[in-house]
């Protein structure tokens, strides 16, 4: 029998530097509520949202995508060179053929390398952050640039009570790498797809072009087919994420080897303001640990939103490169990921 080859694998691994990209336009509640059955009050009490970024002009996913990734490579001082692969965390992506990751690379002066998209909603850096730091402790890339990049504006309805208040847009990125202590735990991660119909788009992409095939060439008087929009039954999600998150937490400690008297940050996906406290409260972390807010001003912005609030927590001081942190994305799927982290070091290019 030959004798396959295998990498040469390594143990440790960190997340290097950090970057992030903040869309142009901030929409506040009253702008939302312009077209939305809602008021600014009960959008901030029921969901910690005041205000959201929306791309416009020029920024696209792949622009916004891109100017993270840049951010991130040059904060982390690693030479592009030297980045094997790419990870694009996107559901926003608009189409399926091609993805993403290629042609964000592309942009980044990085064409050729291993690049592809990883989609698992809300969860997705955090999927992307496990599969990161997995294929550099396997060898298959030395270094990884992972970006969670999302426009959710474009699938959504602004009139729909239960996703236009929450959602916005956005691009967050890291280099992963190896380092001389580990940076990144193993990861804790699952999926509901039992639950899965409680956030989905409202048609496929086969109903939606047999619709419109069905509608071409009939009375202009039948109303014109809408968008293909996202969906989510908003309190069924919060009690699938009251029951599954507190146990994916505990079990994130656990693997870590970290007590939760070490945990230094709370940097949970950007959902709703009231699960995050609820989860801090229900873990037992102390009252003065930080609580990523970023929601406030940038909404929820899925794939994005992790690396987003980190860096914001990074620029204002609220959190430092070094400090033990706590992650957790979640979302469709119903999916979850999250790892104890050693935090990057604060950017020398921000986002604001
Ligand atoms: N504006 C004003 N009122 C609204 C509203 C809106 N956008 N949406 C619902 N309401 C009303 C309802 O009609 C209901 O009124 P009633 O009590 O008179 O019947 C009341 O507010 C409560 O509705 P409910 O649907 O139970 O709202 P909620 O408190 O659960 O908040 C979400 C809705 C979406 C903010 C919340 O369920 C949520 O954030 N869920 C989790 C989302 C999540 O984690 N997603 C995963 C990652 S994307």
């Amino acid at each position: 029998m030959v004798s396959i080859a295998v990498n040469k694998s390594r143990e440790n691994v960190a997340m290097l530097g950090i970057g992030a990209y903040r869309p142009q336009r901030l929409v506040s509640n009253e702008e939302v509520c312009e077209v939305l059955d809602s008021t600014p009050e009960w959008i901030f009490e029921r969901t910690g949202v005041r205000n959201r970024r929306w791309i416009s002009g020029d920024e696209t996913l792949q622009s916004i995508a891109a100017a993270a990734g840049e951010r991130a490579i040059v904060n982390s001082g690693i030479d592009r060179s030297k980045i094997g692969t790419l990870i694009l965390a996107t559901s926003s992506w608009l189409t399926l053929t091609p993805h993403g990751a290629p042609k964000v690379a592309h942009d980044l002066g990085m064409n050729g390398i291993a690049a592809f998209d990883l989609t698992s909603g809300c969860g997705g850096f955090g999927y992307g952050l496990g599969v990161a730091a997995d294929l550099i402790r396997a060898g298959s890339s030395e270094y990884v640039l992972l970006i969670g990049a999302e426009t959710m504006t474009v699938g959504l309805d602004p009139t729909d009570r239960g996703t236009a208040m929450i959602f916005g847009d956005g691009a967050g990125a890291v280099v992963v790498g190896p380092s001389a202590d580990n940076g990144i735990s193993p990861t804790v991660w699952g999926s509901d797809g039992k639950n899965a119909s409680a956030i989905e788009q409202d048609v496929d992409f086969l109903e939606y072009m047999q619709k419109a095939q069905t509608m071409q060439g009939t009375d202009p008087a039948v109303e014109p087919i809408g968008r293909m929009s996202l969906r989510m039954e908003g309190p069924r999600v919060f009690r699938w994420a009251a029951v599954t998150l507190p146990r994916a937490l505990s079990t994130a400690l656990e693997v870590s080897g970290v007590c939760k008297e070490d945990i230094e940050v709370f940097i949970p996906h950007q959902a709703n303001a009231r699960i995050n406290d609820l989860m801090k409260k229900n873990l037992g972390l102390a009252d003065d640990i930080p609580v990523a807010n970023d929601i406030e001003n940038t909404g929820n912005t899925s794939a994005a939103s992790i690396p987003l609030a980190m860096e914001e927590m990074l620029v204002t001081g609220k959190a430092k490169g070094g400090q033990t942190a706590l992650l957790l994305g979640f979302g469709a799927g119903l999916s979850y990921a999250g790892q104890v982290v050693t935090l990057p070091p604060a950017p020398d290019e921000p986002s604001f």
